[in-house]
């Protein structure tokens, strides 16, 4: 029997007493974000994720608010991108705005988020340790849950080692068969660092791909729910983004089929490495 893949299966995260829905929703530029997120979670989704630099952490908070889910139901991530003036205050400043805004609090509850990261490593090594230092601090002040990084490559992941004194719990990275990012994600998985997976579907650049419509065509599914399911299948925690509810539902729709250890195999002959990326992002940048 196939396994379980359901969008509200809530998996433990290394490092932390907290567990994540399997299946995200993304939200980088959602043409009408507080829409979509109410739209999302009435299907079912429970795991949004934002940034700063999206400009719409309101929106998020307002649809969550809106929605009438209880807060602790649905996982929410944001990011900050560069420190602020190189200050471990300001920053900190800076992120518990962004919580202000997804989740404001209630009298009896104080607002938190439940994975704050830092977006990417561009802002180098004396930067990254800045973001890292404040959002320490937003944890242990309870304003977020959990911690980790994103884009970040191998030398960004050993040099945390000096400076760290709460480990990430994941880093957000694009893969999907044609980007499959196995270095790092190698070191990820032997350090507990869990991989959220942006861009799952390439950006549906890709679903023309012979081998994703073979194998589509076997399990009548379309190459992005492909792609979708072998990230699962991989272990990963995808992100898909859409703003029509017709793939929204897609998307989310991975239970009861799966994917042979054959159709496995043929996706990971896929890769292209970082010219497979539709992001490119410099997960090697000083
Ligand atoms: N950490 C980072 O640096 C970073 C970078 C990029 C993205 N992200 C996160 O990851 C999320 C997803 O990545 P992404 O938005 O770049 O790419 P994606 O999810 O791979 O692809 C989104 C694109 O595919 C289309 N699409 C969605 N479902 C589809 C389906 N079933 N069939 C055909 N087309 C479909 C969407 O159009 P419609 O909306 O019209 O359906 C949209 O144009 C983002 O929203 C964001 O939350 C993080």
């Amino acid at each position: 029997m196939a396994p379980n893949y359901s969008v509200k299966d809530l998996i433990p995260l290394t490092g932390s007493d907290a567990k994540i829905p399997r299946i995200g929703y993304g939200v980088y530029k959602s043409t009408d974000c507080r829409a979509a997120v109410l739209t999302a979670l009435s299907m079912g989704y429970r795991h949004i994720d934002t940034a700063q630099f999206y400009k719409n952490e309101a929106e998020v908070g307002e649809a969550i608010k809106i929605s009438g889910i209880s807060r602790k139901e649905i996982y929410v991530v944001t990011k900050i991108q560069y420190p602020v003036e190189n200050s471990v205050e300001k920053t900190l400043e800076s992120i518990r705005e962004s919580v202000q805004r997804i989740d404001p609090g209630e009298e009896d509850r104080k607002g938190y988020v439940d994975l704050f990261l830092v977006h990417t490593p561009a802002s180098g090594r004396e930067g990254r340790e800045v973001l890292w230092r404040a959002l320490e601090l937003l944890k242990m002040e309870g304003g977020t849950v959990d911690i980790g990084v994103s884009n970040y490559g191998i030398e960004h992941l050993f040099q945390m080692e000096t400076y760290t004194s709460i480990n990430p719990v994941c880093n957000q990275i694009e893969v999907h068969p044609f980007c499959q990012q196995r270095e790092v994600i190698d070191l990820c998985k032997s350090k507990g660092i869990a991989i959220t997976a942006y861009a799952p579907i390439a950006r549906n650049t890709r679903s023309e791909n012979p081998t994703l419509v073979t194998i589509g065509e076997k399990h009548g599914r379309h190459p992005t729910q492909v792609m979708i399911k072998w990230s699962l299948q991989k272990g990963y925690f995808p992100l898909p983004k859409s703003d029509n509810p017709d793939r929204m539902r897609a998307n989310m729709d991975m239970d009861g089929w799966e994917l042979t250890e054959e159709e496995m195999t043929e996706i990971e002959r896929l890769d292209e490495g970082q010219g497979g990326a539709v992001c490119p992002y410099p997960l090697n940048c000083p």
